[in-house]
């Protein structure tokens, strides 16, 4: 076992005794963000799969392959701070978009949602303010459409239903409220008008308010090209059954398109 959290500590780059003797599960700041276990904290709270609770631009497997990605990344970042700023310029969106799945969109939204945490909880501390206890979340799509399919379906048993219900809601007020949001994953197939209106709230929601939100998507916002009825959804227009709220979404939100064939299960 480890000594010190030096590795399992998101602040580690940016802490004068990462990995020293005062380097433990007693320090304040590794409580703050990962919780006494580790599973806990603004980490925790932020809902991050397991798998990407520590990833960071700089260690991130995806980082060598997508580097010219990774070097626009880093310039982005860099507008973190304006979270503490008042009136200037908002902080911009990010659409993480491939066709094929593996290519690294989710762990570098992941990374993304790291290094907010990061900037948060130290940026706050500097100021002498309180840091916030959910500075951002993480919505996986997909494991929220089935919330909501688990308390939908015709004759759903109530133990099952009503846990998922109070899931799904939890969920989309969290990734409604919180300062930045990732919504990894929003090219859905199969959903259902209800689940769609859901999603559509969300998203215009963090629109209306300028709130920062990174998409993971195999579907562009936008296809240009001619598309056939029976091969939809094409992109966010046929997903959200409206051209509207893509629009909005695309001013204020940069694309990083990410090429390469799939990493999954090449671990
Ligand atoms: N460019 C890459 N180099 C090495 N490993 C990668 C790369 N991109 C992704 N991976 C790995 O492949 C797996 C899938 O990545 P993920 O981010 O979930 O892809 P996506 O969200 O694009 O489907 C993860 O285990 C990740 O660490
Ligand atoms: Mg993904």
């Amino acid at each position: 076992m480890e000594k010190t959290n030096k590795n399992r500590c998101l602040l580690a780059a940016k802490c004068r005794v990462a990995g020293t003797s005062e380097c433990t599960n007693q320090c304040s700041a590794f409580i703050a963000m990962h919780g006494l276990s580790g599973a806990g904290g603004r980490v925790g709270a932020a809902g991050l799969p397991a798998d990407y609770r520590l990833v960071t631009l700089a260690n991130s497997p995806a980082r060598t392959e997508q580097a010219k990605i990774y070097a626009k990344i880093n310039d982005y970042v860099a507008t973190f701070d304006r979270q503490f700023e008042e009136g200037t310029e908002r902080i911009k969106s990010l659409y993480l978009f491939s066709e094929s799945p593996g290519t690294g969109k989710t762990t570098t939204a992941a990374a993304i949602l790291n290094e907010w945490l990061t900037v948060h909880y130290v940026g706050s501390l500097q100021r002498g303010v309180q840091p916030m206890q959910r500075p951002a979340y993480f919505l996986d799509v997909n494991s929220w459409q089935t919330d909501y399919n688990n308390f939908n379906r015709p004759k759903v048993p109530d133990n099952i239903a009503e846990p998922a219900a109070k899931r799904f809601y939890t969920a989309m007020e969290n990734a409604k409220h919180a300062p930045m949001a990732v919504l990894d994953d929003i090219g859905l197939r199969d959903c259902t008008d209800g689940f769609r209106g859901d999603l559509h709230a969300i998203i215009n929601h963090r629109v209306t308010n300028a709130k920062p939100t990174i998409y993971t998507s195999n579907l562009p916002i936008k296809y240009m090209d001619t598309k056939v009825a029976t091969l939809m959804p094409y992109d966010l227009i046929d997903v959200f059954g409206e051209e509207r709220l893509a629009d909005r979404m695309r001013d204020q939100c940069a694309v990083l398109s990410f090429g390469g064939g799939s990493f999954r299960g090449r671990r």
